[in-house]
């Protein structure tokens, strides 16, 4: 099975950087803006392989335009959020509202809280806020670094799971 994910939140939080991980498990730290990558990369969950089509969309590009697309294009998403920046937090509810407008039935939703390695004090966005809302939300929610590994993969396949048995 393959499936269509596209990856959505504001810029810098860390999208490019997790595809990455998942997919060539490395970590850049210089940031470069993205304007639209396609990454492709095969998952074994449960004992069972799938392929995943990942669409890393811009954060920081105005793609408000391209936003249908892309709701229309993809099967499930990954809601991004860095737990250093409170307006990327925001920015969550208004994806999942744009999402949940445009598909009529139960997409798969995973919201990541990512850059989960900096230290206490630049947490801006709490954990609790965090589970908070994905509750609220009725998403699935986990929290990741890029910068580490933590919980990649595992944020994705939660998301297939979550696919398979929708
Ligand atoms: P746009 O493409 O502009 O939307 O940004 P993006 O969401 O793809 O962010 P990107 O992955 O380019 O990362 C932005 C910056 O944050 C880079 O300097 C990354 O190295 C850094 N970064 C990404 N993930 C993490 C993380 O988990 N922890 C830390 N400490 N830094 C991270
Ligand atoms: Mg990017």
């Amino acid at each position: 099975m393959e499936y269509k994910i596209i990856i959505f939140g504001g810029g810098g939080v860390g999208k490019s950087s997790l595809c990455i991980r998942l997919t060539m498990n490395k970590f850049v730290s210089v940031y470069d803006p993205t304007i639209e990558d396609v990454y492709r990369t095969q998952l074994t969950v449960d004992n069972t392989a799938c392929y995943l089509d990942i669409t890393d969309t811009a954060g920081q590009e105005d793609i408000t335009g391209m936003r249908d697309k892309y709701i229309t294009d993809g099967e499930a998403f990954v809601l991004v959020y860095a737990v250093d920046s409170r307006p990327s937090f925001d920015e969550i509810k208004i994806l999942h509202n744009q999402i949940k407008t445009q598909k009529e039935k139960n997409v798969p939703i995973i919201i990541c809280a990512n850059k989960d390695d900096l230290e206490p004090s630049a947490h801006h966005v709490k954990s609790q806020e965090g589970k908070d809302l994905a509750k609220d939300l009725n998403c699935l929610f986990i929290e990741t670094s890029a910068k580490t590994g933590k919980n990649v993969t595992d944020s994705f396949s939660q998301l297939v799971r979550e696919i398979r048995s929708t």
